[in-house]
């Protein structure tokens, strides 16, 4: 059974914070795209074709023959020293093991760092737009969320400059970012650095699919850059699996154990097994031959996308970008249409996309919507699409 709020009415008196807290206008309309032949461009998932199933199951049988008296036991909060040890080898600038601490997917991370960092009322800043599910886990804290107005390459930097003051950090996503696909260029981040640094702003870098480039590697992370005023998520989601919920926190030495605190008071530290398995998984090199086979399959997705919109919605003013790495697409509707109403009228054609609009901390744009080109075939992209543009035709022509 899915509970939506009006049956969740009742008579305890629920903590301050639960008024945030709100099942998201999407998850109403997806519910909709729940029907069984919708072709759905909604979702923020990675295709199970990415999914190393043998190696994974290879590693799960060796922790379990060689391990099992570790792998089933209590552990440390920080995480396995030759994950985290791992961990440090994959990134671009020195990173101390201490500074790593292993999250429940980097969805935790959010949590943690925002139970570090937010009192009531403190304001942050976000992009406009920006991911959802961080507004999600900032939200309980009751912050003041600011929005930062973007440009195609990103942050618009003087906006930033303008609202940093107070502010407690900046959550930004420089690599193909979720929703929009966009990727800050070299320069921006430069400046973004020099700006930052001056205002004494910490960033929160949130990087789940920096490794899923087409072309060419994006510019190194901004963490590489200043590591003491930056704080690095990475996720095994979107190069391994999701459903082990793997991803790490970097941390400047001098909050590192601050973070390990809230870990432990939250869930003592993620599963052992699962982390043992990671740990024997990525030895000896794996993802570097695993991960260009994702960015091979997802930039055929994208180019098959790409081609699909260029057939079916071009000439109706609506326009999109070209994301060079990630799993999204980022559309703009023309003049005068609105993504959440298409919706209902998209599923009747047999396609699902997600409305722009809750991607927004505030100020929405009502024309835009993400479309993931990850999970669908390049036949059902094709369909799809050709629904969606028939969907437009529909709504311009009344
Ligand atoms: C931008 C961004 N950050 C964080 C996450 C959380 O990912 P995970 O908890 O699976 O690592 C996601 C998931 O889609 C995401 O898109």
């Amino acid at each position: 059974m899915k509970l939506n709020d009006s049956q969740l009415a009742t008579p305890w008196t629920l903590a301050r914070r639960m008024d945030r807290m709100n099942f998201s206008a999407i998850r109403e309309l997806l519910k909709l795209s729940d029907r069984p032949g919708i072709i759905s461009f909604a979702g923020g998932l990675p295709s199970p074709k990415a999914f190393p199933v043998e190696e994974i199951a290879a590693a799960c049988a060796k922790v379990l023959r060689d391990d099992a008296s570790s792998a089933l036991q209590y552990a440390s909060t920080e995480g396995f020293l030759p994950l985290r040890e791992a961990v440090t080898r994959m990134l671009p600038w020195p990173v101390d093991p201490a500074q790593v601490l292993i999250t429940n997917g980097s969805q935790q991370a959010l949590d943690l760092v925002a139970k570090m960092l937010i009192d009531p009322g403190s304001k942050l800043l976000v992009e406009m737009p920006t991911y959802l599910g961080a507004l999600q886990s900032f939200a309980p804290l009751e912050p003041e969320v600011v929005a930062v107005g973007n440009d195609a390459d990103g942050v618009d930097l003087d906006d930033l400059s303008r609202k940093a003051p107070g502010a407690r950090f900046f959550y930004v996503l420089p690599n193909f970012q979720n929703p929009t696909g966009k990727t800050m260029g070299e320069a921006k981040r430069t400046e973004l650095i020099a700006r930052t640094a001056e205002a004494g702003l910490p960033l929160l870098e949130d990087n789940p699919y920096g490794d899923v480039w087409f072309d060419t590697p994006p510019p190194p992370p901004l963490a590489a850059r200043n590591p003491d005023n930056v704080l690095y998520m990475g996720s095994f989601s979107k190069v391994l699996s999701p459903g082990i919920r793997m991803g790490f926190l970097v941390s400047p030495p001098a909050v590192s154990a601050k973070l390990v605190q809230l870990k432990q008071a939250s869930d003592v530290h993620s599963p052992i097994f699962n982390q043992r398995m990671v740990a024997e998984v990525i030895k000896d090199g794996f993802l570097d031959r695993h991960v260009p086979k994702i960015r091979a399959l997802y930039k055929a997705q994208r180019d098959a996308m790409l081609a699909a919109l260029e057939r079916e919605l071009g000439g109706l003013g609506a326009s999109w970008n070209k994301p060079d790495g990630g799993m999204f697409l980022w559309v703009r509707l023309p003049e005068g249409v609105d993504a959440s109403a298409l919706l209902p009228k998209a599923v009747d054609n047999g396609v699902a996309f997600v409305p722009g609009a809750p991607f927004y901390a505030s100020d929405p744009d009502p024309r835009a919507m993400r479309l993931s080109f990850v999970t669908a075939s390049v036949a059902q992209i094709d369909t799809g699409i050709a629904a969606l543009g028939a969907t437009l035709r529909q709504v311009l022509a009344r």
